[in-house]
């Protein structure tokens, strides 16, 4: 935790400075009020009720049916959780097809669940909605790299600035989403010597995710980082703890001894 750690609830004010100062910024999802209370009392600085809750709490196979009242019936039991991390919700698939659309769906995830800032996936097509959504004192993180939302058009999941038509591109649009009024930028498995350089190249906070070391901060899904999955995680996450393991050894126990201490109880006897 911050040596400046605030009692009140941080702003993007405090991120920035934290970006000041060369203070690394820690940010991890969660989707409830009981994992937003522990991974605050843990000293997370920001939370993300990332559109991965499509993922890893619905069962979808991948974010794009995620619904904009599932993100805010979420959103809002992590506020209700939470007291000090700054809390960003996504802004799910679709919601965002054009400025007016955005601005539309981030006042009602604004004003439904009480979070300070959206996020927004996508480059250079998502600067207008940048700006409308700052111009409209909303605050924004912008997404770039691995856009989840666009598996389908980019073929999968994979690291992204490899080839130099690729990390010009990357380039590009952090510059520009810079601009455009994003207080902080998701670089999601970006090539690391390329995560660093934009790092470099930008005032605000590059938070990275599988995306080297380099970043001004890092994010990550709640369950790859404690092992609450029941498939592998991504090979960028490293578990630090086996949490389902833990799990399936409680319920494990809970099954056999309630099967082994009751008696048999007989059924009532049929009226003749
Ligand atoms: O939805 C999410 O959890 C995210 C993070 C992986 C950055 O967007």
């Amino acid at each position: 935790m911050s040596a400046h750690t605030p009692t009140r609830r941080l702003t993007i004010r405090d991120i920035a400075a934290m970006r000041q100062r060369g203070e690394a910024i820690a940010m991890l999802t969660a989707y409830d009020a009981t994992m937003a209370r522990l991974v605050e009392m843990a000293g997370t600085d920001m939370i993300l009720i990332g559109d991965s809750l499509g993922n890893v709490v619905l069962g979808h196979e991948t974010t794009l049916p995620v619904t904009l009242d599932d993100m805010i019936r979420h959103a809002a039991a992590v506020k209700r959780g939470s007291s000090r991390a700054l809390l960003v919700c996504d802004l799910p698939f679709g919601s965002v097809s054009g400025p007016d659309a955005a601005l539309a769906n981030a006042v009602r995830v604004m004003k439904e669940t009480g979070v300070e800032a959206v996020k927004v996936e996508g480059g250079l097509v998502m600067v207008p909605v940048v700006e409308r959504l700052v111009a409209h004192g909303i605050a924004v993180i912008a997404h770039i790299g691995l856009t989840p939302q666009a598996v389908h058009q980019m073929g999968g999941y994979y690291m992204h600035g490899k080839d130099e038509a690729s990390a010009a591109r990357l380039r590009q649009e952090a510059k520009a989403l810079e601009a455009a009024g994003a207080f902080a930028i998701v670089l999601e498995c970006v090539t690391p010597a390329l995560a660093a350089e934009i790092t470099h190249a930008l005032t605000i906070p590059t938070i990275g995710i599988g995306s080297g070391k380099d970043c001004a901060g890092q994010v990550l899904v709640i369950n790859d980082l404690i092992g609450l999955n029941t498939s592998p995680p991504p090979s960028f996450a490293k578990p630090r703890a086996d949490v389902a393991a833990i799990i399936r050894a409680a319920v494990g126990d809970y099954v056999a001894e309630t099967k082994a201490e009751r008696q048999p109880i007989p059924l009532p006897r049929r009226a003749e």
